[in-house]
């Protein structure tokens, strides 16, 4: 568990800020590691806020798995670690992204340009500078190739760290170091279209993550303004997409189902649905406006005789308490689930792992599962 080192979450969480509950994580979304605390078995992950700022958050570290890097992220990496001056990582990094048939070209033209480089900054580090000045010409040249074919934030990080590889030459060489080539970019935008690159795939996977995929698609859409020849960027945009026409049909069954005598449940099933897929699609949660006192008759019915009568002996007073708690703790994160989508097995085990998470009591979930017991009986009557 190392910082850099990419993770996925191997169950849902809550994040937490300074050790309290911060926002909901769902299962696989994944992470780039801060840092570890061993002592404390906690790993700390950014989560990004709109404004692009990131707070460091942390998860269990048992809730955490590792997960392999494709291609462009190897690619990423090897210029990530040039930036910061770990280069006994770019040879491995550009190794493992040239096995992507996408990248090969990209990456075996780099090799030997790195390769060249580091080799003559080890030697002008030493003291001997000569040859190192046609060299760092070159790599300037590459940044320049690189953001004119859409990789800003690859241009980015090799321009921070051939800055840092000059200054540290120019101090090995007191007096004797030659003319050394300056950035032959214009700096300030290229950060702003490798910081809206970035944070189109932060937000935009983090935004997908919860399913809101609108919001998604949004900062993918600028992300991809700034820096089009992501891969990353244009596989998060083919999903969200994909996501986004489902919720549509979606949408469109339901709306046109409800229309029918009986036809409110199905339609409540595809908006469930839809909603799944897709949080924040408009239509789909104004249909849900719309259909609200139906759908709390499939998720949380009031506490009516014939409710109580299909407890198991359980008195008006604890269902109403039940069902106060479960409409109130249990909305905290997301929508309530249709009645019927799980069996009684179903919620005992979902309430096993989201009882914790809503702070209830071993009673208060017992009191719950006896409500959602009962409103299940009434509801297949
Ligand atoms: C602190 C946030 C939070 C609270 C509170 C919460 N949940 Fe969840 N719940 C989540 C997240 C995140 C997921 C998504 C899980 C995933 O994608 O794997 C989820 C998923 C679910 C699911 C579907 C997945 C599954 O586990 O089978 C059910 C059902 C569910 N919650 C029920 C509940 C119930 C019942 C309560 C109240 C006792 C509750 N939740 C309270 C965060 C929460």
């Amino acid at each position: 568990m190392s910082p850099g080192e990419l993770v996925r979450l191997n169950r849902s969480e809550t994040l937490l800020f300074k050790g309290e509950n911060y926002k909901p994580a769902p299962k696989s979304q994944e992470f780039t590691v801060l840092k570890y605390d061993a002592a404390q078995k906690l790993v700390y992950v950014p989560y990004y806020k709109e404004d692009g700022t990131a707070v460091a958050v942390t998860v269990p570290v048992e809730a955490v798995e590792g997960v392999a890097r494709d291609g462009w992220g190897e690619l990423l990496r090897a210029f990530e670690a040039f930036r910061d001056q770990r280069f006994d990582e770019v040879p491995r990094a550009l190794a493992a992204a040239g096995q992507d048939p996408a990248l090969k070209a990209l990456a075996s033209a780099l090799q030997p340009r790195f390769t060249g480089f580091l080799t003559a900054a080890g030697v002008a580090l030493g003291g001997r500078a000569q040859a190192f000045g046609n060299l760092l010409a070159g790599m300037r040249e590459t940044a320049v190739q690189l953001d004119k074919a859409g990789h800003a934030s690859l241009a980015l990080a090799l321009e921070e760290g051939l800055d840092k590889v000059s200054a540290r030459v120019q101090a090995a060489n007191p007096g004797g170091a030659p003319a050394l080539a300056g950035s032959k970019v214009d700096r300030e935008p290229l950060r702003e279209r490798a910081v809206a690159g970035a944070l189109g795939v932060n937000l935009g996977r983090q935004a997908a993550a919860l399913h809101r995929m609108l919001e998604a698609k949004r900062w993918v859409e600028a992300g991809l303004k700034a820096e089009p020849s992501r891969p990353d960027l244009k596989a998060l945009m083919a999903r969200v997409e994909k996501d986004l026409g489902d919720a549509e049909d979606d949408f469109k069954a339901a709306n046109s189902m409800r229309k029918h005598a009986g036809g409110a449940v199905h339609a409540l099933s595809a908006l469930d649905h839809g909603l799944k897929k897709c949080a924040d699609h408009p239509k789909l949660k104004e249909l849900k406006k719309e259909m609200e006192s139906a759908f709390e008759e499939r998720t949380s019915p009031p506490v009516t005789p014939a409710l109580v009568a299909a407890s198991g002996g359980s008195s008006a007073a604890v269902l109403e308490e039940a069902r106060k708690l479960y409409t109130a703790r249990c909305t905290e994160c997301h929508d309530l689930e249709l009645l019927d989508s799980r069996s009684m097995d179903g919620w005992s085990r979902a309430m096993a792992s989201m009882g914790g998470r809503a702070h209830l009591s071993d009673g208060q979930r017992g009191k719950i599962l006896e409500y959602l017991a009962a409103a299940q009986r009434t509801l297949n009557k």
